[in-house]
């Protein structure tokens, strides 16, 4: 949430912090703004509701010349979406100007106090108070070397809450501060020019090079230069990472909406994610990167996977997978309920936790709990290099390439088949037969192609979708290892066409969603092959006998009767455990198609941000 970019070098510090805060724009974008310094030195700030685009308009109107600066794209905690709102925030006294990403819990006496000191307020925000605490500090700093960095570091210490931040003043025109605690914060390094960021994606375009921050930590950048300290002072060495992306991966091309893009991106991500990860001779998966031996794993008794939104979805199907292959009893619980809650672990237990970024605050913070209490943690993350890769024990990595849409696509079936291959990883190690584990490689390598059958459809449901567009409510159903999908269904129609909809195991319909059920509440049904097709086959009917209208996704060797279901979206016959996958595909486009006829924003939804930095 809010993203966070910062430059000094030797270009037009405007022009590069706009390019970075349109990168930037999936992690927030109620408002955005920048601060430049000029050489005399002098700060010019420019803010505006809504888009990058219409700060651009601002600055195109009003140029703002300086090679130093801070930019900034808002998703509101503290105060309404207003320009007061919007970061920069300068202080009272014009010296400082900061960006910042996180909640300050505190802000409240802080700001009670500096009133009483006589520094004034124009927003509401949490942010304001911390750079006239900056600033406060800064006047009272009897330091002269590195006064704004004392006056910095004294300010974080008299906080409580999270941040990831980026500060200049006119005071010391050569430099920007940054520094981060609970929220994600990366220095970039390029030639002649530094930069500041809090994703990867604001400076690829720029330098290969970045340096990810831990917590407590302070960075001092100049255009040549930075050094890296604790709060505490003491001097970090850092570790230089090389970035592996291709800014191309971040472009739209032909596309007309990122979600759009990425759902056709399903076939090479789930390529991907298996490429290099398979053994024929063990008809098994192999993981580089766990850091736990197969002896160790053999011990475990008990997994438990964490998550937030569509990742929760990802952890419930790991949960019917591996129960299944490997016979290990697993839960599922949502991070931001497992953090406050004492749950009973003991040694045998494994932890995994699921997250896109890699910086969902309650994912990370669960991951912290388990390993306080002494649980080995892995990861499944997408991001190299977010604050989960590097704070699990060992993980798995997604390899599905930068994911900008808000909502959740070729990232949630990448997780799938990472979970599905896990699955396998368990079960071979211990019941699961050689010529069950060589099927199920098999099935699973025949993904990206059946994944591009049902994509090959998209007129289809194009139809489907339109047709299905004016409706306000929706059920979303499915059996067994089906219901996740009808949840994950569910939230993908909701984020992006805000049209209310309810996912449900289709067993648990008669236990009450059926009462919603009329000419106006249409239903998906997921039907699975297998034991429980005649059993949707007749759930399907009670809903028609009411008159609602249903959509059925299916596999293409069951028969189904035209009259039952006109709207019909067949997916390939697959194996029974991979269909998740494939039937995701359609209830993507559904909503993709739906919210499109609808003229919704659908990259960037209302209320939402794609990774969800604060609580
Ligand atoms: O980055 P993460 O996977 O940790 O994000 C978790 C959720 O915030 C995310 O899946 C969210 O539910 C998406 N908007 C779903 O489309």
């Amino acid at each position: 949430m809010c993203g966070i970019v910062g430059y000094i070098g030797k270009n037009v510090a405007s022009s590069v912090l706009v390019e970075g805060l349109k990168r930037l724009e999936y992690r927030g974008y109620d408002s955005a703004g920048l601060s430049v310094m000029d050489s005399n030195p002098q700060m010019h700030t420019r803010r505006a509701t809504g888009r990058v685009t219409r700060l651009e308009t601002k600055i195109n109107a009003k140029p703002v010349l300086g090679k130093l600066g801070i930019g900034h794209t808002r998703w509101a905690t503290h105060g309404q979406v207003s320009e007061d709102n919007a970061h920069p925030h300068v202080s009272a006294d014009t010296k400082f100007s900061l960006v910042h990403n996180g909640v300050i819990e505190n802000h409240q006496s802080l700001k009670l106090f500096l009133q009483s000191q006589n520094y004034s307020f124009r927003s509401q925000t949490d942010s304001e108070v911390l750079v006239n605490l900056i600033a406060y500090y800064y006047a009272k700093e009897s330091h002269t070397e590195e006064r704004f960095l004392h006056a910095v570091r004294k300010s974080l210490k008299r906080i409580r809450g999270t941040y990831g931040i980026a500060v200049i003043s006119t005071e010391e025109p050569g430099s920007i501060i940054g520094a981060r605690y609970g929220s994600p914060l990366i220095l970039g390094i390029g030639s002649g020019e530094n930069l500041i960021a809090s994703d990867v994606a604001a400076i690829a375009s720029r330098t290969s090079k970045v340096i990810y921050l831990n917590d407590n930590e302070i960075v001092s950048v100049k255009k040549d230069d930075f050094s890296i300290c604790t709060l505490s002072q003491e001097n970090v060495e850092p570790e230089i990472n090389t970035i592996d992306w291709n800014i191309e991966e971040v472009k739209l091309g032909n596309f007309t909406h990122y979600m759009e893009k990425e759902i056709f991106e399903q076939p090479i991500a789930i390529r991907n994610a298996m490429r290099g990860r398979f053994s024929e001779d063990e008809s098994t998966a192999v993981f580089g990167g766990l850091n736990i031996s197969p002896e160790d794993l053999r011990h475990i008794d008990r997994i438990i996977l964490l998550g937030c939104g569509t990742t929760w979805h990802a952890g419930l199907i790991a949960e019917h997978l591996i129960e299944r292959f490997a016979r290990i009893p697993c839960e599922v619980e949502y991070a931001s309920e497992f953090r406050y809650r004492n749950a009973p672990l003991h040694s045998n237990t494994l932890v995994f936790v699921i997250s896109q970024s890699g910086e969902t605050i309650d994912t990370l913070a669960s991951l912290r709990e388990a390993k306080r209490k002494g649980y080995r943690v892995l990861g499944i993350t997408n991001v190299v290099g977010s604050t989960i890769a590097r704070e699990s024990d060992g993980g798995i990595y997604q390899h599905a390439g930068p994911e900008i849409g808000v909502a959740s696509t070729k990232a949630f079936t990448s997780q799938l088949t990472i979970v599905a291959m896990l699955a396998l990883y368990l079960g071979r190690m211990r019941d699961m037969a050689y010529s069950e584990g060589h099927q199920f490689c098999q099935s699973l390598q025949d993904l990206p192609d059946q994944i591009q059958q049902i994509l090959d459809q998209k007129n289809h449901i194009e139809s489907i979708a339109k047709r299905y567009a004016h409706y306000e409510d929706f059920l979303f159903m499915g059996r067994q290892v089906m219901f996740p999908i009808a949840l994950e269904g569910a939230l993908k129609l909701k984020e992006i066409s805000y049209i209310h909809a309810e996912g449900y195991p289709s067993g648990e319909m008669k236990h009450g969603p059926i009462a919603l059920i009329n000419k106006d509440c249409p239903s998906v049904f997921l039907a699975a092959g297998g034991e429980t097709y005649h059993k949707s086959l007749a759930n399907i009917q009670e809903v028609r006998a009411r008159k609602g209208s249903v959509i059925v996704i299916v596999p293409d060797n069951n028969e189904l009767p035209e009259d039952l279901a006109p709207d019909t979206i067949k997916v390939p016959h697959c194996h029974d455990a991979l269909l998740p996958i494939l039937a995701t595909i359609p209830v993507q486009l559904l909503a993709y198609y739906i919210a499109r006829e609808r003229g919704n924003d659908i990259d960037k939804p209302r209320n939402l941000a794609k990774s969800v930095t604060v609580e």
